[in-house]
């Protein structure tokens, strides 16, 4: 058995996968809108070494009825004590051969599901579940073996009300469902191993409209719609991300749009993206997302951090790749606005937590005691992807992209460390020693703070809106700036590089002109919501009321909410809104906002 053991074990998972592993999935579920249960059973296959006597499984809030071996036979198990973050050690007595079922039923608060009335839906007429299982969240659904570096293939029969669709992270067999006594069954199968936390599951009155031969979009039939338009160039990406690091191996590649509820911007569950519905511009201006979401069909997917300490294998070579594939398809300009605005917020994020030296700024991240969540900043992301550029720019892009290719492929459907990434990289691209000196590659990985190496991104297309805030900042009208054709970044920056401090007038006259607290384009409206609280702008009030009511996004609603409890008059709201939004918001938000809001 090859799987990561000692030094590098998961330390988020109770699994002991050197002696019994997971290999296989087999769920049949029924869902239970009234009693919000998950209720059947998982039918797992286990591999074990020799001498093995228990399976040890993670679990979190289930109610585990029985576990039984091929014949049906009562099999042993225990529950240890619940850590408020791993949950429970599953522990089961194992019978010589065969496969073991886990009967159970999830709790009503799982935190991976949320369970949507129809007033939360855009039909209003249907309920509504999904899924979210990153990082360890799908033992509060699934009892398996939740690590990263414990792959899985899975299938699944789910049974959902009659005029629902489920979808799931897996091939369809059953496009249509099949009707049955207990409503319609859809089945479901992924014959790659992938890592559990990219089993996902949604169910609700699902749309579906082609975009390429191996593209598609899933939506409401209200959304489906528009999501279409805006998600036209999908198709073009997955080529333009082929040409860059080989072959798709993954068959489809469709978008889920859920509710506004959806705690991320997107999630890369295999075959069928997760996204939320605010990156719905109008203008396909926000799409960035998509082409971030598509490379992790590579990295992440493929090829997997092996412990939440490595997350930023994922996030960084995915952030770096999203960029490429931006640049492959829009052209450079427009990838080089998406790295700028990368890079002021990693600035921010690195005041939040604390300045340069915190040690929550090492890519390596000690995640000891800790929920994996807390490793989840802007650091993995932009500061892995600075490392991959000063690489790519310090050894020559035809190499570099050589190197990637030839990355995924010997890594293909594998868990990677960051101790094996370091080990591969020394190998196949920075084998003269002068070279990785002169990047620093240990530094960069192991000690905190952006080395002073970091290439700066620059954006010709950003000047003029640098300009413009320079401008009003030194007292130009608002009506006589230049923001004609502006792009949502364009906005975005502007609204950053507004001065900390405006008078109320200025900033009055700035939301006349341009209409910023109607605006529709969610970052805008996000940025220029900061902007508001930071100086107490009361007209704008009710489109921050509005927008924390009406989607659940961490991103956004997070830095609303902090904003609001560190000024001196945004308490008493912010507590009256998180208490009106907190039932509609996933479980990933609330736990965050739980902290703050208080
Ligand atoms: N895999 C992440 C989402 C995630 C991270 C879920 C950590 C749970 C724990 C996803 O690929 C992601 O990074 N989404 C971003 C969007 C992206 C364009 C940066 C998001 O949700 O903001
Ligand atoms: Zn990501």
């Amino acid at each position: 058995m090859n799987e990561t053991s000692p030094p590098d074990r998961d330390i988020h998972s109770y699994a002991r996968p050197w002696e019994a592993r997971v290999t296989h999935v087999a769920l049949d579920l029924t869902a239970d809108f009234t009693a919000k249960t998950l209720a059947g059973s998982a039918t797992l296959d286990v591999e074990r070494a020799a001498g093995a006597r228990e399976v040890v499984l993670d679990a979190k809030g289930l109610a585990v009825e029985r576990v039984t071996g091929k014949d049906g036979a009562a099999l042993k198990f225990t529950l240890g004590a619940a850590d408020p973050i791993l949950g429970q050690p599953l522990t089961v007595e194992l019978p010589p051969s065969g496969p073991i079922t886990v009967a159970y039923r999830t709790s009503p608060d799982a935190a991976a599901l949320q369970w949507l009335a129809p007033s939360q839906t855009a039909g209003k007429a249907h309920p509504y579940l999904y899924s979210q299982g990153q990082a360890i969240l799908t033992r509060t659904w699934i009892p398996t073996q939740d690590s990263p570096g414990i792959r899985q293939t899975y299938a699944a029969s789910v049974t959902v009300p009659r005029d629902l669709r489920a979808v799931m992270s897996a091939e369809q067999l059953t496009p249509d469902g099949e009707d049955g006594p207990r409503g319609r069954t859809f089945r479901f199968r992924m014959t790659h191993a992938i890592p559990p936390y990219l089993i996902a599951i949604a169910a609700g009155d699902l749309a579906f409209r082609s975009l390429g031969p191996r593209t598609g979009v899933y939506a409401e039939p209200a959304v489906v719609g528009g999501a279409a338009s805006e998600f036209a160039d999908l198709e073009s990406m997955v080529t333009a991300a082929e040409a860059l690091l080989g072959p798709y191996l993954w068959g489809r590649y469709d978008v889920l749009v859920l509710p506004p509820s959806f705690p991320f911007g997107g999630m890369e569950n295999p075959m069928v993206t997760f996204a939320t519905p605010t990156v719905l511009a109008g203008d396909k201006s926000l799409v960035a997302l998509l082409a971030h979401e598509l490379a992790h069909s590579w990295s992440g997917n493929l090829v997997t951090n092996a412990t939440w300490s490595d997350f930023w294998l994922n996030e960084g070579f995915t952030t770096y790749v999203e960029n490429r594939i931006m640049e492959a398809v829009y052209g450079t300009a427009r990838a080089d606005v998406v790295r700028v605005i990368g890079w002021r917020d990693l600035a921010i994020e690195i005041e939040r937590l604390g300045g340069m030296q915190s040690k929550d700024t090492v890519l390596h991240v000690d995640l000891k005691g800790r929920d994996p969540d807390d490793g989840a900043t802007q650091i993995p992301y932009e500061k892995g992807a600075a490392l991959l550029r000063l690489i790519e720019q310090t050894v020559g892009r035809g190499p570099f992209d050589a190197y990637l290719k030839g990355y995924f492929e010997r890594h293909a459907f594998k868990p990677i460390t960051t101790a094996q990434f370091l080990a591969d990289i020394r190998t196949h691209l920075l084998t003269d020693k002068a070279v990785e000196a002169k990047i620093g590659l240990e530094d960069w990985i192991y000690q905190p703070a952006i080395p002073d190496n970091a290439i700066q991104p620059r954006a010709a297309q950003l000047t003029s809106a640098g300009e413009q805030a320079a401008a009003f900042a030194r007292g130009a009208g608002a009506s006589t700036l230049r923001t004609k054709d502006w792009s949502t970044q364009e906005w975005q920056y502007f609204l950053q590089e507004l001065p900390p401090t405006l008078a109320t007038d200025r900033l009055t006259s700035l939301d006349k002109a341009f209409g910023l607290s109607e605006r529709r384009n969610s970052e805008v409206l996000f940025e220029w919501l900061r902007v508001a609280i930071r100086h107490h702008y009361q007209p704008a009030m009710p489109a921050l009321e509005r927008f924390l009511l009406s989607q659940g996004r961490r991103k956004f609603v997070r830095p609303l909410f902090q904003d609001l409890m560190d000024s001196s008059w945004g308490k008493a709201d912010a507590k009256r809104i998180y208490a009106a939004a907190r039932p509609s918001y996933h479980a990933v938000t609330t736990q965050t906002l739980d902290g703050i809001v208080k």
